[in-house]
């Protein structure tokens, strides 16, 4: 059972919510888990990753490729549409283990009934192409028609994107092509298909459409089947993607459905042969977690693409499709740990698009690698000044996530450090790694700012994590990851002397001589916020406990919209000491070792009660640092609230007046984080592996695997203990 997730029933009113729960994906393409017979109404859509564009000044959004699996079958000239017919029976099911889409429905017709079954997936082996299987039967014979083809008249949140639509058509294999507005860029889909059925078929084509329209009469009793491989090629992979989908698609169909399925599906074998979690004991968190680890392994880059994971994964445009810190604080370690070259992929991300981030550093005046706080194909900063709507004037508000969430470079160059300790590849430093650190240092240095009276630096002016408290001082986590900052790029620059040319080579290129005195000054001299003597307290930021100290409950009831934005200058939360998400926290956990059971444990509790959780990133941190203090049965329900984000749907759908729906793979990045970093208490010191267990009341058994230098480690544990060995 735990592999399979199922949704009977019509339940028209969950349409956008499953569409979320059953996307399939390869990291190229996210499919939406809506019906074949649906449009751009009910959200379908196959969300492009690293292709964006840009209609007017609305928001830069990723692009939606025309939809290869449109399919409509009717009855009679009646159509067979869940949203208007009768329906006796539906289904629609995720097979986790295999990636694999499947939906049944059985309509109640004049003819009697009538059963549509299909089913998808995304090619984890050519992450061009989708298949799908589509059969339908009926109690008694009748006049059927369907009609299948590209529907290009697609969802978008500020489109239209795709212009210039060209129809083709060949044999079995039909295709549309467009042009981006903004880059003309050109996208290509075409869709080749193979059926068991002779019928009358005539071509359809419309404004961005070309469709097959296949009449016969349909025998009672009797299994007509199609298949189809549609194939998605764009001018960022090949000059010609209209000749590239075409080919592609057809040679597909050649394969035929089933070899291609074998194929995709002894891929995904061999990914969850290391990446899964097994646990002992509790059903429901395990199916939680394994769909976490779904959703992270349909959205990465596994095809060497140097493209990295959009907050809102592959599900669609929103949060413009743009890379936030989550992907390095919260997705990076489960494939540090499982798939390391895909983390290197993610990190190359970074290295390449670090040129957009010293263009953001000077246009605010600083130097060095200041990164996008939602970026995109090259860096640049989608964020905008006005990130949110106000729901009472319907005005933009003026938000600071972009110019004040400096710690966003901290977590680049964490990311890329945490990946070099890991692998021990110097030449990750040597290709730019290093010089993004560098440069993200360099940043840090240039806007802390002296204080003769206090005799220290000190980080003014910022947004930590919690984003409901804009442009305060010395938030503890900035200060920290700051300082983390500097001391990682003095011991990147290091390592590189096992490489003295390369070494010099770079100082010269960024010009660093200077610098590297100046971070030893900054390293001595940054203030970071230390926990209180008599409280152990750290203070998230200045002047933080001198704000209203209330309850969660307290400022909710204080809304006048429940889509009211907590925070910014007049939010609910702005003046008290409420917070949207872990930051303290967040510090003690990234920092476990440096801080005492006793401090963590009173932050913990301290801050537990005046967290919202209003972000998805915040339970995972608080279940960690909870499993770290020695409390599972704290961290328990902070786990399976993270690891069942996206089953349950119950997560902030509208930040102001804008929709923020969609999945969440830093929550399934940090599911993983907690079960295992934090339960099974995995560790990696030096090379050594350990694991120090703390397995909530009901887990019996937690088994896994993770990859280290290119060994395996199979690891088990139970409330008594642990133990590894290699494979
Ligand atoms: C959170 C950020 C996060 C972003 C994307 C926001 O709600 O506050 O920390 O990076 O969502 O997930």
């Amino acid at each position: 059972m735990s592999w399979h997730v199922i949704e009977t029933g019509r339940q028209l009113e969950k349409t956008v919510d499953f569409g979320n729960k059953f996307l399939i994906g390869n990291g190229y393409l996210g499919y939406r888990g809506t019906m074949e017979e649906y449009g751009k109404e009910e959200l379908v859509a196959c969300n492009l990753a690293g292709i964006y564009d840009q209609r007017g000044s609305a928001w830069r959004e990723p692009i939606n490729a025309p939809n290869g699996f449109y399919t409509q079958l009717f009855i009679d000239n009646q159509a067979m549409d869940l949203r208007t017919s009768e329906v006796i029976t539906h289904s629609q099911e995720l097979d986790m283990q295999r990636a694999v889409h499947q939906r049944k429905t059985v309509f109640a017709e004049k003819v009697g009934e009538v059963t549509i079954e299909s089913e998808r997936f995304a090619s984890s082996t050519d992450n061009h192409l989708l298949h799908m299987r589509y059969s339908f039967s009926l109690e008694k014979t009748a006049r059927v028609r369907l009609v299948t083809g590209i529907d290009g008249d697609i969802w978008d949140i500020n489109g239209p994107h795709l212009f210039d639509y060209d129809e083709y058509s060949e044999g079995q294999t039909i295709a549309v092509s467009a042009v981006s507005g903004e880059l003309k860029h050109k996208i290509a889909v075409a869709d080749t298909i193979s059926r068991t059925f002779e019928a009358e078929e005539q071509l359809l084509e419309t404004e961005k459409g070309v469709f097959r329209q296949l009449d016969f009469t349909a025998q009672a009793g009797v299994v007509y089947q199609l298949t189809k491989s549609v194939a998605i090629y764009t001018s960022q992979d090949t000059k010609e993607p209209l000749d590239e989908a075409v080919k592609a698609s057809f040679s597909a169909n050649q394969f035929g459905y089933e070899v291609l399925k074998q194929a995709h599906e002894a891929e995904w074998q061999n990914r969850w042969s290391l990446s899964d979690v097994e646990i002992e004991g509790d059903d429901e968190a395990q199916l939680a977690l394994r769909y976490s680890i779904y959703q992270l392994l349909l959205t990465a880059p596994y095809h060497g693409q140097t493209t990295s994971i959009p907050a809102r994964g592959l599900s669609g445009q929103t949060y413009k499709g743009a890379i936030f810190w989550d992907t390095e604080m919260f997705m990076l370690p489960f494939f540090l740990y499982t798939a390391p070259e895909t983390a290197k992929n993610l990190i190359d991300y970074r290295i390449k698009t670090l040129n957009g981030a010293r263009d953001k550093a000077k246009e605010y005046g600083f130097r060095g690698a200041f990164y996008a706080w939602e970026s995109q194909e090259s860096g640049q900063d989608a964020c905008s000044d006005y990130n949110v709507t106000d729901v009472f004037t319907n005005r933009p508000m003026r938000t600071y996530f972009r110019d004040k969430q400096i710690h966003i470079s901290a977590a680049v160059a964490c990311g890329i450090w945490q990946t070099y300790l890991m692998t021990e590849d110097l030449n990750l430093l040597i290709n730019g790694g290093a010089e993004v650190i560098l440069e993200c240092a360099r940043f840090y240095n240039s806007y802390a700012y002296y204080r003769p009276e206090k005799e220290r630096f000190e980080l003014i002016d910022v947004i930590g994590p919690d984003e409901y408290h804009e442009r305060v001082y010395n938030n503890a986590y900035t200060n920290k990851m700051a300082a983390y900052t500097i001391d990682i790029a003095i011991q990147a620059l290091e390592r590189l002397e096992a490489d003295p040319t390369k070494r010099e080579e770079l100082i010269r290129k960024l010009d660093y001589q200077r610098d590297m005195e100046q971070l030893q000054t900054l390293k001595e001299g940054l203030y970071v916020p230390k926990p209180n003597e008599q409280t152990g307290l750290i203070e998230q930021f200045d002047g933080y406990f001198d704000l209203e100290d209330t309850t969660v409950e307290t400022v909710r009831s204080r809304l006048l919209d429940p889509k009211e934005y907590w925070g910014g200058a007049y939010g609910v939360a702005a003046d008290t000491q409420i917070l949207k998400q872990a930051d303290v926290v967040l510090l003690l956990t990234l920092f476990k070792d440096e801080y005492s059971k006793e401090v963590k444990k009173r932050n913990w509790q301290y801050y537990e009660p005046r967290t919202e959780h209003g972000s998805s990133l915040s339970p995972c941190i608080y279940a960690l640092l909870a499993c770290d203090i020695g409390d599972p049965e704290w961290a328990y329900p902070y786990f399976m609230k993270t690891a069942s984000v996206d089953l349950t749907g119950a997560s902030k759908q509208f930040a102001g007046t804008i929709y923020i729906g969609g999945t969440h793979p830093a929550a399934n990045g940090g599911a993983w984080m907690a079960a295992v970093l934090g339960f099974a208490g995995l560790e990696i010191k030096d090379g050594e592996i350990s694991v120090n267990p703390k397995l909530p009341e009901k887990w019996q058994k937690m088994s896994f695997s993770i990859q280290l230098k290119q060994e395996i480690y199979r690891i088990e544990v139970t409330k008594e203990g642990g133990s590894v060995w290699k494979q």
